[in-house]
């Protein structure tokens, strides 16, 4: 088996790296993924990290997160690099020693072989420039595989194509030290002729979700106090958006309901969009049945008896008078259609555990996420997450929102399998 370090390059042909992780671990390689900030105009860390069974890592930034993983030790653990689609840019750089981001750095580091595979404009490839950097980068050792020539996304024709994945594989067979023609490296050919296909889930057992109904609440409630203001909290949505889109390229069909917040559908996810507590409840029990559900919005505790007109400065400051609002993961824990998983998160600032596994038998839930939020976990791109169970308490880690989102998705596929 070798350990491929792929570096993702901003260019249309992203999206073949997908297909070519898909491929490697199929061939039995594991594939660390590195995204550039040009790679994911074209392709998700998502979709990389589902395919890889890997964190994904985007920036030097990343590194720290990741606890101990520096940009020297990703390269140390893998046996080759390879850069698929290698850009204009990307082989400048290489060219001229540049080492701007986590990739370039990457790319100046490693001891290990270095393979390109470029992709772009045929003039581009033809460009002297291009041509030159090419040169040098042979001349130094780095394998460039051609590309090849059709129509490309452009509408242009030439030299300038990605080759197939199939065929980049086949060509890191080729390097002296990694075992040519061996049951690591076996030719598309000898794939095709196994007859072997790849269907969505197949590569990921571990992560199944198919044919699994997985609801989750995401992002805060707006209780209006008039027609035009309204009670908010910091939420941002991202740790449940983050949820569904693990839940969704996992197989599962997914219903995400959303508070108001400013972030995109993400792929295969039906999305309702509530504004009240209320309004979440009922768009939950209109979702159910459901095989989990996970409950991340941070929903008000109270809603406001608010005013049909709006609010007057010149009346003075206005006596709020709030009721409670219904508690959805106590409604579902107790519902006669309750999931048979029922996740609740627990945001505190303290005594995390021993609230949340308060909070696990006061609804009546199956696990609860414990969410320290008294860093800028609202609203960030990090957070880290403990899983309060009836077993006891895991640590899922400390990363960004979409790496404990997969950590969770797993827990729940096996759960659910
Ligand atoms: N929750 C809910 N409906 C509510 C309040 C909370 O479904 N009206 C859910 C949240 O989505 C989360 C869990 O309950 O999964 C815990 O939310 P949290 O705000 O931490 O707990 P509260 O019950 O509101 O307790 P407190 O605010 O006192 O910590």
């Amino acid at each position: 088996m070798a350990r491929i370090l792929l570096i993702v390059g901003g260019g249309i042909a992203a999206f073949k790296a997908a297909e070519l992780i898909r491929l490697a671990r199929r061939q039995g390689h594991s594939v660390t993924p590195v995204l550039t900030s040009g790679g994911s105009h074209f392709v998700t860390p998502m979709t990389l990290a589902a395919l890889a069974e890997s964190p994904v890592y985007t920036s030097l930034w990343d590194l720290k997160d990741e606890t101990e993983m520096g940009h020297i030790q990703l390269s140390r653990a893998a046996d080759l690099v390879l850069v698929c689609p290698a850009t204009a840019d990307l082989l400048a750089k290489m060219a001229a020693g540049i080492a701007d981001d986590l990739a370039t750095t990457l790319l100046l580091a490693t001891d290990k072989p270095v393979y390109a595979a470029p992709a772009m404009n045929v003039r581009m490839w033809q460009h002297a420039a291009t041509v030159a950097n090419v040169a040098t980068l042979r001349k130094r050792g780095v394998t460039v595989i051609e590309p090849t020539e059709g129509e490309m996304a452009c509408g242009e024709y030439g030299p300038g194509r990605l080759p197939e994945p199939a065929d980049i594989l086949s060509e890191l067979s080729r390097h002296p030290g990694l075992d040519p023609g061996s049951r690591f490296f076996p030719s598309a050919g000898q794939e095709e002729e196994a007859g072997s296909r790849v269907e969505p889930g197949m590569t990921n057992k571990a992560i199944d979700l198919t044919g699994r109904h997985i609801l989750v609440t995401a992002g805060p409630t707006h209780e209006p106090i008039d027609p035009v203001r309204v009670i908010a909290n910091r939420s941002s949505g991202r740790q449940g958006f983050a949820i569904a889109a693990a839940a969704a390229a996992a197989g599962a069909r997914v219903t995400l309901i959303a508070g108001p917040v400013a972030l995109p559908t993400p792929p295969g996810v039906a999305r309702i969009d509530v504004e009240t507590a209320e309004e979440m409840l009922a768009a939950t029990l209109g979702a159910l049945p459901a095989d989990a559900a996970i409950l991340v919005a941070a929903v008000a505790d109270w809603k406001v008896a608010a005013s049909p007109t709006k609010l007057k400065k010149s009346a003075g400051p206005p006596e709020l008078r709030f009721s409670p609002n219904p508690d959805i993961l106590a409604t579902l824990g107790s519902h006669p259609d309750r999931p048979r998983l029922l996740v609740g998160f627990a945001a505190e600032t303290d005594d995390l555990l021993a609230n949340a596994t308060a909070k696990r038998s006061a609804k009546k839930a199956d696990w609860i996420v414990a969410n320290d939020v008294s860093g800028d976990v609202m609203g960030g791109a990090s957070n880290h997450l403990h899983l309060v169970t009836a077993a006891g308490v895991e640590d899922l880690g400390a990363g960004p929102k979409e790496q404990l989102a997969r950590a969770l998705v797993t827990r729940i596929a096996q759960d659910l399998a």
